[in-house]
């Protein structure tokens, strides 16, 4: 099933997508009093993601009546190098110095270093942090939220735990007792800061006038959002494909060329697909024709930062670790393929599978220096003998 964006309730938005909303409050005391039917939106998250996710949303919140202008944003505080906390600068500048420098959030974006304040009045919360982060921040939040919360992660990762894989979105929805969708998608963020377009995709499982909320409160004439019913083939294209960025960064630093690249992210498609299907039966081929399959690879394989980290990696031959070169090259900004592929890499294991999977398996292989950089592509012959025919794949 799929949906696209509803109509309901558009204002004109008094200034253009480029400009900033207008002043918090605005709509929400037009008739002189606060209306308690308003969706209000908190952003669990300040990083380059979650800041320009701050900044979609506002641009809605702010023109369309069924929300409330204002929308909290978390800030997970740091002191930057002048000496003043990150917040207080977001609060003065309207600007993310340091995750989202040059980009005006908009002005009903309202940074908040409280966690638990950030969120206690909102009933729409998304979720765009480091997926590590997230179970603490979820603990916090037990009994801090509204009764009729709902959520959405934006959040690529997994979590691998003795009772099995936990998707991220499950993680939330489990430990707050709350829905939670996901929001996936080709989506460098600060592309779309610049407003170019592109498109994203939200998973949902049951309740699609909650998906079709999400898309509204998302969707602008630069950021076409459509919602697909398959949670488990969203979230697993948006987790999986950074596994493929580091193998197509390998490959860059290698330089292999373009062939070498092609065929590395074909394998690696494959391989998502497999994967997917052997944790959820039920997720469909089709999700993979969606923004948040090929076209989040893609661009992943071309412009996001595990493909940077992995060329430099495979660059000085391995020799530098995954951890010193995000450190020096993403600033603060966080890694998800690595971690990843180590979760990928445990789940196989304990199901005996590995050699299914040549290239999850080595690329966690050459991320902690058991194998060279080039045995990526060494054994990329045997990457495609091994694999089995794609209709035996979903019975691994
Ligand atoms: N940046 C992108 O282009 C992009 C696009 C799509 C999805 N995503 C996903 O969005 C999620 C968030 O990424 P991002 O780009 O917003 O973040 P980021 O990597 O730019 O920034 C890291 C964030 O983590 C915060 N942080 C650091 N230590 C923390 C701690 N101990 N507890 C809580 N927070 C802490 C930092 O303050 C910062 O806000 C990730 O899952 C990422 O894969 C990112």
């Amino acid at each position: 099933m799929s949906l696209t964006m509803g109509g309901g309730g558009h204002r004109p938005p008094e200034q253009g997508i480029g400009g900033q909303a207008r002043s918090a409050g605005t709509k929400d005391l037009a008739n002189g009093h606060e209306d308690a039917s308003r969706h209000r939106v908190a952003i669990i998250g300040s990083g380059n993601w979650g800041c320009v996710a701050a900044r979609l949303v506002a641009f809605n919140t702010a023109r369309l009546e069924s929300f409330h202008d204002e929308v909290r944003m978390w800030v997970y505080e740091e002191l930057l190098p002048t000496g003043e906390k990150l917040s207080d600068n977001i609060n003065r500048t309207n600007e993310n110095l340091k995750y989202l420098p040059g980009i005006k959030l908009g002005v009903n974006v309202i940074p908040d270093p409280d966690l638990e304040h950030a969120v206690e009045q909102a009933n729409m919360l998304v979720f765009v942090t480091p997926h590590q982060f997230v179970e603490g921040i979820c603990k916090r939040l037990i009994g801090r939220i509204r009764h009729n919360a709902q959520a959405i992660s934006l959040i690529k990762g997994m979590e691998v735990k003795t009772e099995g894989t936990w998707m991220i979105s499950k993680l939330i929805s489990n430990v707050l007792g709350i829905n939670c969708c996901v929001l996936m998608g080709a989506n460098l963020a600060n592309e779309i800061a610049e407003e170019k377009f592109s498109e994203a995709t939200v998973g949902y499982r049951g309740d699609g006038e909650i998906a079709q909320r999400w898309v509204q409160l998302f969707s602008t004439p630069y950021f076409l959002v459509s919602a697909v019913q398959d949670i488990e083939g969203v979230e697993l294209c948006g987790t999986l494909k950074n596994v493929v960025a580091i193998a197509a960064g390998l490959v860059d630093g290698l330089d292999m060329g373009n062939n070498t690249k092609a065929a590395i992210m074909r394998i690696g498609l494959r391989e998502m697909l497999a994967f997917s299907k052997l944790l959820f039966p039920s997720v469909k081929d089709s999700t993979f024709l969606e923004s948040c399959g090929i076209a989040d690879l893609i661009t992943t394989c071309f412009g996001g930062r595990n493909r940077k980290v992995a060329e430099a990696f495979a660059r000085c031959g391995g020799k530098r670790s995954f951890d010193e070169l995000e450190a020096e090259l993403l600033q603060g900004q966080k890694l998800q393929g690595v971690s990843t592929a180590k979760e990928l890499y445990e789940v196989l294991g304990h199901r005996g599978l590995q050699g299914f999977f040549p290239l999850f398996t080595t690329v966690h292989e050459i991320c902690i220096g058991h194998l060279p950089p080039s045995a990526l592509v060494e054994c990329s012959s045997e990457m495609t003998s091994k694999f089995p025919h794609d209709e035996d794949s979903a019975q691994l």
